[in-house]
């Protein structure tokens, strides 16, 4: 990818369930060069208000570069009312990726609550046919935000589901499917991205269990280019930007707050 700033055409932007929605980018050269785990920042509107880009990360590059993202206040409010054709100003591939499970490695468990599922169907979609078992745990509000397993499941994934009004899968959280996860150290590799708190009990169970993984963080940002240190954290090495650094961070290297 020669630049990391470009203009690319919206080619569909579709409401998937409340306040749920799918944008598809025509970005050839973003496709090409987008790894699992990574970001973009996309300017919202030409205009000062919002003053600065959001981050979203890349949820699947097939033809098109598409983020999955939900409209929770003023940017995604606006990018939700974006329509077939308009330009987004987009900067990216931005941050690092997901490293590849560590030799050995039999079982790979991705462990997501509510949008922090973002990342992993691309993830899901480089790792299918190489041998792995692949177990998704998803905690989601209610059935209506699950719609997307059909997708982990085409990837071969064995998908587990928890919800919060147990309108399907198991009542409750994410950390109620932990028995789930095949309990030896060589075999099996985490991964996970949701919440603080969610992130936070993956973490200690790894620990309990001598599991190791990696953590996808969010912070807000501003620059995202590791200058304005705004996005930073708090992990067992000092603090560490999640735009430069992360925002895939080793499992036991971040201090959740
Ligand atoms: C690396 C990265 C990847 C992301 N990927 C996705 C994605 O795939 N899909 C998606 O829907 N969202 C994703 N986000 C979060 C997304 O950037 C925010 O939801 C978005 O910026 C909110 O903008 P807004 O103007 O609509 O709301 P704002 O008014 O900016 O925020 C609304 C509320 O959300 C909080 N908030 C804003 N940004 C974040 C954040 N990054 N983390 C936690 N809380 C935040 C604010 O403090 C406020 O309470 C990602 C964030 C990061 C850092
Ligand atoms: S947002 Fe500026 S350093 Fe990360």
């Amino acid at each position: 990818m020669e630049k990391i700033q470009n203009k690319f055409r919206v080619v569909a932007n579709e409401k998937l369930c409340p306040r749920f929605y799918r944008l598809s980018l025509d970005a050839k050269s973003l496709v090409k060069a987008i790894k699992p785990g990574q970001f973009i920042h996309i300017r919202v509107k030409d205009s000062l208000e919002p003053f600065f880009r959001r981050p979203f990360s890349v949820y699947r590059a097939n033809k098109t570069a598409d983020i999955f993202y939900e409209a929770i206040g003023p940017g995604t409010k606006i990018l939700s009312e974006k329509k077939k054709g308009d330009e987004l100003d987009i900067l990216g591939p931005l941050g690092n990726s997901f490293s590849l499970p560590p030799k050995g490695t039999k079982t790979v468990v991705m462990v997501a609550g509510g949008i922090g599922v973002a990342p992993f169907l691309i993830f899901s979609d480089s790792l299918k046919n190489k041998g792995y078992d692949l177990i998704l745990l998803y905690g989601a509000r209610t059935k209506g935000h699950t719609f997307n397993m059909k997708d982990f499941k085409k990837n071969g994934c064995k998908v587990y589901v928890a919800t919060d009004d147990g309108s399907v899968g198991v009542k409750g959280r994410v950390s109620q499917l932990f028995s789930k996860i095949p309990l030896d150290p060589k075999t099996t590799f985490l991964y996970t991205c949701g919440p603080n708190p969610m992130m936070a009990a993956v973490q200690a169970f790894a620990k309990e269990n001598n599991l190791a993984g990696q953590a996808s963080c969010e912070e807000v940002m501003a620059c995202a280019l590791g200058a304005c240190l705004g996005c930073s954290i708090e992990t067992t090495g000092g603090y560490k930007t999640v735009c430069y650094d992360g925002p895939v961070f080793d499992l036991q290297e971040v201090k959740f707050h």
